[in-house]
């Protein structure tokens, strides 16, 4: 059995992806309380004490706004703690499967293209930014590969579908930005790429890994009600009326539609993203 070590075991990815890989891998896990990826000796005696095959790491600060206004965190977390699981990967000769995001690109693609892994990053938010500078470091592992994910929902965590479904609850209508374009993605479908990478260990590098399709946040509401037949009305709103409200969220991208053909050209066909809010739905609402 090969040997894995999962940072950040008890997120919303990394807690359902120790569960599955458990019945396959001899996988280590560990969490904030037990690793804190920001130390990098404790990270590189973790390294030599387990001499883990791949270091897959879902550890990372996550709240997007709250990145704004604790943005040394953020990059601690995000960014530079990147560089020590790649010193450690390369000590012990690990492969890093690290989950990066969309927002690594500024998301002002014409909305008639998308992104390819080629294009150039260019972050709007702190988030992106912090995540960007993850990327970069972690590259600095011989072996790794870039997992860029997005709109990722799960059991486990707190995610947008889990809020629409409570906001139905106590509203009879729900506004939601319509002018956002992306794939919802759930859990499951990275978890199965995530798998599947392991698996083949396809030539390293970044690869887009999100659900297949693409949507908008006030669609994709439509799409949850209708699933789970509830009645609350979806009223769409413009991402600067949203703003409005909110003014201190962080900016979103307007583009975050991947491309999925590197993933496709290496045999990877992650589930649509209708098929696999289907999949969550029977469990989130049982
Ligand atoms: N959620 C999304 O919509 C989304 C979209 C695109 C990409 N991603 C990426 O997908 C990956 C998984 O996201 P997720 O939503 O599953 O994240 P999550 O649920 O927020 O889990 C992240 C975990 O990292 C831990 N952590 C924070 N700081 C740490 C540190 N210094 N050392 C060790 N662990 C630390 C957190 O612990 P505490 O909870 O105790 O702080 C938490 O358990 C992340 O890389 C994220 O950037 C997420």
């Amino acid at each position: 059995m090969k040997k894995v070590l999962l940072i950040g075991s008890d997120g919303m990815l990394g807690g359902e992806l120790k569960e599955r890989l458990e019945k396959k891998y001899d996988v280590t896990g560990t969490t904030l309380a037990t690793l804190d990826i920001c130390d990098k000796q404790a990270v590189i005696n973790k390294a030599k004490e387990v001499e883990p095959y791949f270091i897959i790491n879902c550890a990372a600060y996550t709240n997007v706004d709250g990145c704004e206004v604790n943005y040394d965190l953020a990059e601690k977390v995000n960014g530079l703690a990147l560089e020590n699981i790649a010193e450690a990967a390369n000590l012990v000769n690990a492969t890093v499967i690290h989950i990066s995001t969309d927002y690594v690109f500024a998301g002002d693609l014409d909305i008639n293209k998308i992104y390819t892994e080629d294009m150039e990053p260019a972050p709007v938010s702190a988030y992106g930014k912090t995540k960007l500078l993850g990327e970069q470091n972690v590259s600095k592992a011989e072996k790794h590969y870039i997992l860029r994910t997005a709109w990722l929902y799960g059991i486990r965590g707190k995610n947008f579908v889990k809020t629409m479904l409570k906001l139905s609850k106590e509203r009879d209508e729900i506004t939601v930005v319509s002018d956002q374009h992306g794939s919802p993605t759930s859990t499951t479908t990275l978890c199965e790429i995530i798998e599947q990478i392991m698996e083949k260990e396809p030539e390293y590098g970044i690869y887009h890994s999100t659900c297949e399709g693409f949507t908008t946040w006030y669609e994709f509401t439509k799409k949850i009600f209708e699933e789970a037949n509830i009645s609350t009305k979806v009223k769409p709103i413009t991402s600067v009326e949203y703003k409005s409200m909110y003014p201190a969220s962080s900016d979103r991208p307007t583009n975050s539609m991947l491309s999925k053909e590197k993933l496709n050209n290496i045999g990877i066909y992650p589930r649509k993203y209708e098929e696999a809010l289907k999949e969550y739905l029977k469990e989130e609402l049982k």
